[in-house]
């Protein structure tokens, strides 16, 4: 589960292995708006908040405690940490990681595979494949690699 490489390699497994579905999965202690929407495979833990008009990416994973915030986009297999704030209208790549207790700062964009280090303060767009951390966040790397292609099942 812990990262977007791990689980699209489980994914895969799953796929040769014959399985063919993947639920979406709401801990019963979260609360969703009715107008966000999860793909599928969609994982939320407990005591999550995800706010009205968000939209989550197939096999998003989101940690406890995490909250999303309004009209932000999370792409496929992209991972939010526990005890996040993503705050509002925030575009979050395929494959991003938002580690431990960061804050991300409305209106930015957080680039595919890149991660944000545990308590960073996000407050500039982040490109894809690097590494920020700090408060504010700086980019310390920018050569993090991309995640694979979808199994087949998943394309659309
Ligand atoms: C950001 C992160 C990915 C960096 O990992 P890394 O590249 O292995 O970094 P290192 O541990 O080698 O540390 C390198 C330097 O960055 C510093 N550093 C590491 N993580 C940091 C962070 N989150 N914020 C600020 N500085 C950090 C280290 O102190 C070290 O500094 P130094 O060179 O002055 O000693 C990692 O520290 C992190 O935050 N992981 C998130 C873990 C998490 O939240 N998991 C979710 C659990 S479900």
């Amino acid at each position: 589960m812990a990262t977007p490489a791990n689980r699209l390699a489980a994914l895969a497994d799953a796929f040769r292995l014959g399985f063919s579905r993947a639920e979406t999965l709401v801990d019963p202690t979260s609360v969703v708006a009715r107008s966000a929407t999860m793909d599928r495979g969609v994982y939320i833990s407990a005591s999550c908040t995800i706010a009205g008009a968000v939209q989550l990416g197939a096999f998003a994973f989101v940690n406890t405690a995490a909250s999303i915030g309004h009209h932000t986009r999370v792409g496929e297999f992209a991972s939010i940490g526990p005890g996040t704030t993503v705050t509002g209208s925030i575009v979050i790549g395929r494959g991003a990681v938002i580690s431990a207790g960061a804050v991300v700062l409305p209106e930015l964009e957080i680039g595919a595979n890149a991660v944000v280090g545990a308590g960073a303060v996000v407050t500039q767009s982040v490109p894809a494949g690097s590494l920020v951390m700090g408060n504010p966040a700086r980019v310390v790397r920018t050569d993090l690699p991309a995640l694979g292609g979808s199994p087949s099942p998943l394309r659309r």
